[in-house]
């Protein structure tokens, strides 16, 4: 790498000179610079627009999967964070039917097919919004979409972050096909610190959905599991969204689906495992994956493999009067969430814990 130094090229025939200098944060240089001389202007501007070309072709974020965060000490300067490409395959997505296709082929289809609907003046950008109660799985469809995606970038935002939704937008477009993920975004709806006035995050996230040409191959995701406060917002603001998709509670047969997923290999009947689904009504997937680390766990507490009884007590404790709380935090009983506004945030880092898996996505919320 090459941190001062001239270079002498000759571009599109053109004479040109460029001095590089390395960025050098400790002298108070944030940047890296060039400097051109050429000797007629036609030199400098062929340089330019080559330079920015392979700029972007070249980019190390493209084809990543970036988060953004701010820097504590110096809010203006944020930095992109490589997320690992997350591997979530289509059977570990246990939705009713037809419902991971149908976000499959608006987000991914839309991309493949990109070259027939150019061709028809048919615009590519898109929003998706997938909503429903927390644990439902969400998150992981979305990580499931990124995994579907290989090189294609993807800038995932959640939380406080959604505030650089505008310059995710921006790399969006420059890097497309693109993705760019805005989770939860109920709070920045909510949060009132972030808000000055009636919602400027909320109104900055929709201006941005709207801002990139229509012909730009970029997908936004948004999940929320409060689309109520979102719905006015979105409604007044027509085409931010093409396609809203609600993420059920999982009915009986997906329960016991998730129930046999999560149970895995462990040595449990399936009958066990039937009538444990049964009585989890309302249940989430985030609920059944929980069940099962604490039949684990008081398996080993004991000593030996687990066994049916274990998972029967699990289910014991988790759906008692003292598990009311871990209950609806893992999404385990429908109706409004008993918990105050306020403590939203405590809420959602303990359902973070519970939600191992979504690591990858939930760090940028920490
Ligand atoms: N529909 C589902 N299919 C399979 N696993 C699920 C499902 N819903 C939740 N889970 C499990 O629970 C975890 C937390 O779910 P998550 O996607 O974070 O919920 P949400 O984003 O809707 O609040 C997931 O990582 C996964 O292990
Ligand atoms: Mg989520």
């Amino acid at each position: 790498m090459v941190s001062f130094g001239v270079r002498l090229l000759t571009v599109d025939g053109h004479p040109v000179a460029v001095l590089q200098r390395g960025s050098r944060p400790e002298f108070n240089r944030q940047n890296a610079r060039l400097e051109i001389l050429a000797v007629d202007e036609a030199g400098s501007a062929a340089f330019l627009s080559a330079l920015r070309r392979l700029m972007l072709e070249r980019s190390v974020l493209r084809g990543q999967v970036l988060s953004f965060s701010g820097n504590q000490y110096n809010m203006g300067a944020a930095g992109a964070d490589f997320l690992p490409r997350p591997e979530v395959p289509v059977e570990d997505v246990i939705l009713p039917p037809g419902v991971l296709d149908e976000i499959l082929r608006q987000v991914v289809g839309i991309g493949s097919h990109r070259r027939a609907l150019r061709a028809s003046g048919q615009h590519l950008k898109r929003g998706i919004l997938l909503y429903g109660p927390p644990g439902t799985g969400k998150t992981l469809t979305v990580r499931h979409l990124l995994s579907a995606t290989p090189g294609v970038t993807a800038v995932v935002l959640a939380g406080n972050s959604i505030v650089f939704v505008t310059q995710a937008a921006e790399l969006a477009r420059a890097m497309q096909p693109a993705i760019v993920v805005l989770e939860d975004v109920d709070l920045i709806a909510e949060d009132r610190s972030l808000t000055q006035g009636p919602q400027p995050l909320l109104f900055a996230m929709l201006d941005a959905l709207d801002g990139l040409e229509g012909d730009a191959d970029v997908a936004f995701v948004l999940t929320t599991n409060r689309v109520d406060v979102l719905e006015r917002a979105l409604a007044d603001r027509p085409g931010r969204v093409d396609l809203a998709v609600e993420i059920p509670l999982p009915d009986a047969a997906a329960r016991r689906r998730l129930f046999e997923l999560y149970a895995g290999d462990l040595p449990l009947s399936s009958e066990a495992i039937r009538v444990a689904a049964a009585r989890a009504d309302g249940a989430t997937g985030a609920f059944a994956k929980e069940l099962m680390r604490r039949t684990v766990l008081l398996a080993a507490e004991a000593g030996r493999p687990p066994r049916d009884e274990d998972l029967a007590e699990a289910l014991d404790a988790l759906v008692s009067a003292r598990g009311a709380l871990t209950r609806r935090l893992l999404g385990a009983s429908p109706g409004p969430p008993p918990v105050p506004p306020s403590r939203t945030s405590t809420v959602r880092a303990s359902v973070m814990m519970h939600t191992e898996e979504g690591h990858a996505l939930d760090r940028a919320r920490q």
